[in-house]
């Protein structure tokens, strides 16, 4: 047995910060900012809580999907960003909505949506659970070096949900994969006050080899893309929305010109919203549906990738 998506969510930061915002106090510019990334401005938390925007985005999407939270058997988060370091994420968003079902939290980066679909997919197929909230809320912000301007600029805060119930046929075809490299893009751990600790702290910032994700994003989207139609047996020109993480439109762009696919059929939110992780693709999808773009039957495509180095990546029929 598959699932269906009953309803999605998303909500972001009231605070919008724009590329003129940063060169403030960074040695960079609009200009600069717009040309490398596609990214104008990004929401970024000020009074919020990641707990306040995971709620609010699994409200709509409870909404939506006309189900009530204490209908819920299972809520998965997919975070690496979350307001706790334990409990999970999705035990805060179980205790905001008051849920009573299992809830606990997927770390996958920016694949974390697709990752966390696939496990809520096996608690579906093992008759564990019919209805689950998956939710991916990320604050960046709190993860990036605000003097490092060529990572700081790219990302940004949000939360993004999605309602699915067993039954309907998807995913039609799903592929996770992981391509090991901590040194990569990672973000150390809490360095802790252990007097016996004598391992080396680093600064608890977000580190990344800019160019070498790049590369691996776009191979990430090509190869998924290739793979997941060929798997279903449908054409790439039949596939009606591809949902990419948002990263960069160079990234995107140098995928579509590579996979020779409509560009009207990608969706791109990330000038005003950067670089949210794993929020990225169900923000993409909220944001689809809310527009009546994405409808019933349709295909989509979504692709995620980043640290790990990990892609997740699935064919859904809407
Ligand atoms: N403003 C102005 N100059 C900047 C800058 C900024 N915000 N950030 C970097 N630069 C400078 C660099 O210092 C460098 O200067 P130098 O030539 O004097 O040394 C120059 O711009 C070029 O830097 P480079 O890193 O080669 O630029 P790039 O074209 O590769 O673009 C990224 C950098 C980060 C935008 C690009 O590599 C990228 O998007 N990578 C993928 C990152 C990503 O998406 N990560 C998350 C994935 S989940």
């Amino acid at each position: 047995m598959g699932f269906r998506v009953l309803g999605t969510g998303s909500a972001l930061p009231a605070r919008s910060v724009t590329n003129d915002d940063l060169s403030e106090f960074l040695d960079t510019s609009d200009e600069w900012i717009s040309t490398r990334t596609g990214i104008h401005s990004r929401r970024i938390c000020t009074t919020e809580t990641l707990d306040d925007l995971a709620l609010e985005a699994s409200r709509q999407a409870l909404d939506a999907a006309g189900v009530h939270a204490d209908q819920l058997d299972l809520i998965v988060c997919s975070t690496t960003s979350g307001d706790h370091l334990m409990p999970a994420e999705a035990c805060a968003v179980a205790e905001l909505l008051g849920a009573s079902c299992p809830a606990f939290d997927v770390s996958a980066a920016c694949a974390g949506f697709v990752f966390a679909l696939d496990v809520a997919d096996g608690f579906i197929a093992r008759g564990r659970a019919s209805r689950i909230l998956v939710v991916s809320a990320e604050k960046v912000s709190r993860l990036v070096d605000w003097t490092d301007r060529a990572t700081c600029v790219l990302f940004g805060d949000g939360a993004a949900a999605a309602v699915i119930e067993a039954g309907g046929d998807n995913p039609l075809a799903i592929r996770l994969s992981t391509d090991p490299s901590v040194e990569t893009l990672h973000v150390p751990g809490v360095p802790g006050s252990s007097p016996y600790d004598q391992t080396e702290r680093p600064a608890q910032h977000l580190f990344m080899e800019g160019r070498r994700v790049f590369k691996f994003g776009v191979n990430a989207i090509v190869d998924a893309v290739t793979e997941l139609c060929a798997e279903a047996h449908v054409a790439v020109t039949d596939v009606d929305h591809f949902v990419f993480h948002q990263a960069n439109e160079r990234i995107l762009s140098s995928a579509v010109s590579r996979l020779g696919i409509d560009d009207a059929r990608v969706a791109r939110a990330l000038a005003e919203t950067g670089n949210i992780s794993s929020a990225c693709i169900p923000l993409a999808l909220d944001r689809l549906v809310r527009a009546g773009e994405l409808t019933s039957g349709q295909l989509v495509v979504l692709v995620g990738f980043g640290a790990g180095l990990d892609v997740g990546a699935c064919l859904l029929r809407w």
